[in-house]
This record gives C-alpha cells, sequence and structure tokens, in this order.
C-alpha cells in the first residue's frame, strides 16, 4: 500500500535527511548523519536516488587523502544498495568568503574561486553518474540596491553559467544544468527570483540548450506564484530538467515542509500534471525534517514524502478516470482549448469578416468550474 520503489524515481538531498535542526534562533537538535546509513536508511524506505553538496559529502577543505576515503566509502553502499546519484548541486553559500555570493560576487577573486569550486564538482557530478547539475544561487543578490550592479552581475552570471557548459562540453559530460529559482533568503532579494526571470535568462546563454530548471514548491509559494502555473510553462518550455518537492504555507520564511504538508490541494494539481504530461525525471524531496523531530522521526518524515507523493497520483488517476469529471471538464470547455483558435489555412481576413458571433449569448455562458473544482477537492478528501 503506496510503498515506494525505485522506479518511482525518489530521490532525496543528503541535506535534508542530514538536517540537524539548527535555525537562526537555536543550535542543532540532532546528531550528524553518516552518509552511508543515509544511503541504506533510504534504500530500506525505497527511495531510488540520493543528491548531495559537494560540501554536504566531502567537508569543506578536506584534502585529496580525506576526499577519496570519503568517495570510497560512498561508492561502495551505492553498489551494494542500488541507490544512483541522479543529481549533484555545489555549496556557493555556507562559507563565509560567499557572503556577498559566488557567481556574481563584486570581488573577483570570490568569483573565480567559486567558479573552480564549480568546475572540480561538475568533474565528481559526471564520475558518480549524475545526469543534472543543480545550481542555486542563494547568495546571488543583495541587501541594498545601491550594492549590487545587477545589470553587471547577470552579465557575470551568464558567463558563469556558460563557462561550466562549455566544461562539460569540452569533457564531453553527459550532464545538463539546471538553475534554481528563489525569490529570497537567505540574500534580502536573490536574482534569478523566480521560474519566469530563469527562463528568461536561459534563453540569453551561449548554450541554452544545456540549461533548464529546479523549481521549488516553497520558492514559488513564498512569491506569491501559483508553482503549478510555473511547472506547466517549465513543461511548455521544455525546460522542466529537475524539481525540489517540499511544503509551504504561504508568503513566509522558506519552510521546507515536507511534502503534501503545506499547500494540499496546489500538491493534488502537481502530481496530477507531472504524471498526465508524462514527466521522466526524479522526483526529487528538498524538505527540512523540522527541528521538532529526532533521528528516528527524520526517517518518518522523509517516508511521508514519499508516500504523499503516491497517495496522490492514485487520487489524481482517480479524479481523471472518474465519468463525472469528464463530463465535468467537456462542460468548462477545458478540452476545447487545444484547439487552435484559427481554422488551417483561415486568413485575418477570414476571421476579421466573419459577422455571426453572438456576444451576448457567449457571454451568458456559465463555466462551471464550480461544479469541477468540487470534484477535485472530493477526489482529494477520498470520498469519490
Ligand atoms: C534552499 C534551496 C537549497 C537548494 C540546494 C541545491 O532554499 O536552501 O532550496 O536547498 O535546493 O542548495 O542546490
Ligand atoms: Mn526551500
Ligand atoms: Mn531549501
Ligand atoms: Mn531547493
Amino acid at each position: 500500500e503506496y510503498a515506494p520503489t525505485p522506479r518511482d524515481r525518489f530521490s532525496f538531498g543528503l541535506w535534508t535527511i542530514g538536517f540537524r535542526g539548527g535555525d537562526p534562533f537555536g543550535a542543532a537538535t540532532r546528531a550528524e548523519l553518516d552518509p552511508v546509513e543515509a544511503v541504506h536508511r533510504l534504500a530500506d524506505l525505497g527511495a531510488w536516488g540520493i543528491t548531495f553538496h559537494d560540501d554536504d559529502l566531502i567537508p569543506f577543505g578536506s584534502d585529496g587523502a580525506e576526499r577519496s576515503r570519503v568517495l570510497s566509502r560512498f561508492r561502495a553502499v551505492l553498489e551494494k544498495t542500488g541507490v544512483v546519484v541522479p543529481m549533484v548541486t555545489t555549496n556557493l553559500f555556507s562559507h563565509p568568503v560567499f557572503k556577498d555570493g559566488a557567481l556574481t560576487a563584486n570581488d573577483r577573486d570570490v568569483r573565480r574561486f567559486a567558479l573552480r569550486k564549480m568546475l572540480r564538482n561538475v568533474e565528481l557530478a559526471a564520475e558518480l553518474g549524475a545526469k543534472t547539475f543543480v545550481a542555486w544561487g542563494g547568495r546571488e543578490g543583495s541587501e541594498t540596491d545601491a550594492g549590487k550592479d545587477v545589470r553587471a552581475a547577470l552579465d557575470r552570471y551568464k558567463e558563469g553559467v556558460d563557462l561550466v557548459c562549455s566544461f562539460i562540453r569540452d569533457r564531453g559530460y553527459d550532464l545538463r544544468i539546471a538553475l534554481e529559482p528563489k525569490p529570497n533568503e537567505p540574500r534580502g532579494d536573490i536574482l534569478l527570483p523566480t521560474v519566469g526571470h530563469a527562463l528568461a535568462f536561459i534563453d540569453r546563454l551561449e548554450h541554452p540548450e544545456m540549461v533548464g530548471v529546479n523549481p521549488e514548491v516553497g520558492h514559488e509559494q513564498m512569491a506569491g506564484l501559483n508553482y503549478v502555473h510555473g511547472i506547466a510553462q517549465a513543461l511548455w518550455a521544455g525546460k522542466l530538467f529537475h524539481l525540489d518537492l517540499n511544503g509551504q504555507h504561504g508568503i513566509k520564511y522558506d519552510q521546507d515542509l515536507r511534502f503534501g504538508a503545506g499547500d494540499l490541494k496546489s500538491a493534488f494539481f502537481l502530481v496530477d500534471l507531472l504524471e498526465s504530461a508524462g514527466y521522466q525525471g526524479p522526483r526529487h524531496f528538498d524538505f527540512k525534517p523540522p527541528r521538532t523531530e529526532d533521528a528516528n522521526g527524520v526517517w518518518v518524515s522523509a517516508a511521508g514524502c514519499m508516500r504523499n507523493y503516491l497517495i496522490l497520483k492514485e487520487r489524481a488517476a482517480a479524479f481523471r478516470s472518474d465519468p463525472r469529471v469528464k463530463e465535468a471538464l467537456a462542460a468548462s470547455r477545458v478540452p476545447e482549448l487545444s484547439t487552435p483558435t484559427l481554422g488551417d489555412g483561415e486568413t485575418c481576413d477570414d476571421l476579421l469578416a466573419e459577422t455571426d458571433f453572438d456576444v451576448d449569448q457567449a457571454a451568458a455562458r456559465g463555466m462551471h468550474y464550480e461544479r469541477l473544482d468540487q470534484l477535485a477537492l472530493e477526489h482529494l478528501m477520498g470520498v469519490r
């Protein structure tokens, strides 16, 4: 019953299940999690993949010997459990050197250091067979508009992403970049704040085909936006390379609740969209088990993410196959939107020549969305 298997392609960030519960007001409440144990626990729960920032696995500043010791232990547990690494990302935000950003820091030395850190991590990502390289620019931004020339920052952002793309091409790696938008936190304002901003940025890159987006539920909702619409536009643009699933209650700090907690109705329509659109990518969770949980509670929270996805998948399928829903969709003219507005070969002159449209009659037609939405809610609530 709702038991995940690797076929479901559920993956977790090492920093999510490894989150120790520290926040700006209090210290960590949980002990450190050994990455090897994390992989075992995920495998036991039926997850498919694990992702990480370079520093989650190999502590910042490790020497070569430490690095290879950590990596060989990690490779061994992947081998043993069959857990894969679909995505790798770079920590360009924790160390104080990144306080003013990484690719867009005003300090050029910092930008060069950040790019070296990224390129080294691209090599690691490729070595471990990852297909997606996520770039979340959490420190790329400002608290004062006087301190950041945003147009210059975007030039440097583009320069950095272009450089990483050319490196991937030169090395012949099978790797694509996914930019992760977020409106704020930790910076007062972050560059590329929403899916729309990121898509527009990608269009101006040297190799736009190599770059897509990694939208996170909570991040779009922090900006007051409809995540389902953002995902739909990313799919429409062929840019949904990856996604971060979690939960959020409205416009406030980044809550990173487990998937399904937060806006459940939006989660329902999200799963409905991903499944009906045939999205093939990872179902990746970027949540934070609350600091109230002990070590065991972390795994309860992680299991809940997957279980909620599978329950919503079942509810969405029931919604789609209900004959009353099919009828209600037709009554709301939902399928009609897929018919092009002009007929084959029709011209503007043909359109202008049309005179028999009864505007009052069309204006009087109800859309019956309330009935349709009620059916969706009842399927979600499990009474249909
Ligand atoms: C956040 C972000 C990060 C990124 C991660 C991957 O708000 O902290 O969601 O968790 O997803 O750094 O690059
Ligand atoms: Mn978040
Ligand atoms: Mn987060
Ligand atoms: Mn994220």
